[in-house]
């Protein structure tokens, strides 16, 4: 066995222990996160995740399109060869995470629910290295998002929803309030918070239920229910807004500071 299968078979090991501990300690669903580009060998740890008592996993196929040689295609037929694979491995609900770089992201998604996906999540966030000017070595970075990024889920939530019956989920810039009610506005089923939560620590979860609980009253909202989906583009007065480039519109409305000429 090489140095790398033994770590991650440690790894793995120290994953499914805790997996066990949530699923006895928690009353809510636990859902395992698979990370992994290629099908061998860890389609097998999905089952052992179902095993530790995982209520559905999270499948992040973590894939930068590097190879000059692939065409989009074949990393289309990949992930669903993947999917397939571990369909066949657990009967529990399997989610796949995505990054926003694909051409045709609806129809793909449409692809991955034939497959057997039971919901999506839009959309993984890469890391992007950095260089460092002075020593001149690529540095990784980690960089917590800002709530501009999740403008970007939120339009193809917006485009999505009622096309598919997946469950939806938005990951990527969420962080106050407003962001998760926009979320829920274009069809979102579930908001991961992550960057906020390392920012303000997990009890900010408390805080911005309350703060929803504080919109839906103000704004005359009965249920979560009630406006989930209701600015999709498919119920949006103007759905051409999802679509539309309106390069002319947002130049137009941008304001200088005092002093800068335009
Ligand atoms: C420190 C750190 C570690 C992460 N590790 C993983 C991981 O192992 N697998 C994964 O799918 N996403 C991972 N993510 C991505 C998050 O799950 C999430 O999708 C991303 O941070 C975007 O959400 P946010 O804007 O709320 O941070 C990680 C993010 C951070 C900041």
């Amino acid at each position: 066995m090489k140095m790398t299968q033994i770590f991650e078979h440690y790894h793995q090991g120290r994953y499914l222990e805790k997996l066990q501990q949530l699923k006895a300690q928690l009353n809510i669903p636990v859902i395992a996160s698979l990370n992994g580009i290629t099908s061998e060998g860890w389609i097998e740890y999905g089952k052992s995740m179902q095993q530790a008592g995982a209520d559905a996993l999270e499948l992040n196929v973590y894939y930068v399109a590097a190879d000059i040689e692939k065409s989009s295609q074949e990393i289309e037929d990949q992930y669903i060869k993947i999917l397939t694979e571990l369909r066949q491995q657990v009967s529990i609900p399997i989610s796949m995470k995505l990054s926003s770089q694909f051409t045709s992201p609806l129809h793909f998604i449409r692809r991955l629910e034939q497959a057997g996906a039971d919901g999506i999540v839009l959309f993984n966030r890469f890391y992007q290295p950095d260089i460092d000017s002075e020593t001149l070595m690529i540095t990784p970075t980690l960089s917590l998002s800002r709530s501009e990024e999740s403008l970007l889920r939120i339009r193809w939530v917006a485009l999505l929803y009622g096309q598919v019956n997946l469950s939806i989920a938005v990951t990527g810039g969420f962080h106050t309030v407003e962001d998760i009610v926009k979320a829920l506005l274009v069809g979102a089923d579930v908001t991961h918070l992550c960057s906020v939560l390392l920012d303000r620590g997990s009890q900010h979860l408390r805080q911005l239920l309350n703060e929803l609980e504080i919109w839906l009253e103000e704004h005359e909202y009965e249920s979560v229910q009630q406006l989930k989906g209701s600015l999709s583009q498919q119920h949006a007065i103007n759905p051409d807004e999802f679509e539309r480039a309106n390069y002319i519109d947002v130049l137009e409305s941008y304001k200088s500071p005092d002093g800068v000429l335009r």
